[in-house]
């Protein structure tokens, strides 16, 4: 198994992404604005935009029509060439289509250091 450290958990603030290289293959590390750690491939599953140009934002959720309720700050990763939606805090899963999710890959802190497992 191989093995990235990315950061200090202090070097990224809440809502940041960053890219790092694991291997051969290129991911998108986020931290949430609760401070939590989760990795994903950097290439978006629609057309392989690059995700670690995109941003950690919230999603708009609603019961009835015409009623919206803006949720889940922070918590959604939006690819910054056609706008998909994938929760974080879900694996990765596509908000338009929870069939289908970015890969992911284990984050672990140790000794208040960001790393990633492939
Ligand atoms: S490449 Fe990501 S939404 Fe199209």
């Amino acid at each position: 198994m191989k093995e990235q450290t990315v950061c200090h958990i202090d070097d990224m603030q809440p809502g940041e992404l960053r890219e790092s290289v694991i291997g051969r293959i290129s991911i998108v590390v986020c931290k949430t604005l609760d401070g939590e750690f989760y990795a994903f491939t950097n290439k978006c599953i629609h057309q392989g935009g690059p995700l670690a140009k995109g941003k950690l934002c919230g999603a708009p959720q609603s019961d009835n029509p015409g009623e919206y309720t803006f949720c889940q700050d922070g918590e959604i990763l939006r690819c910054p060439w056609h706008g998909r939606e994938f929760d974080v805090k879900d694996d990765g899963r596509m908000l338009a289509n929870p069939e289908r999710k970015l890969p992911s890959f284990p984050v672990k802190i140790e000794n208040d250091y960001v790393i990633v497992y492939k």
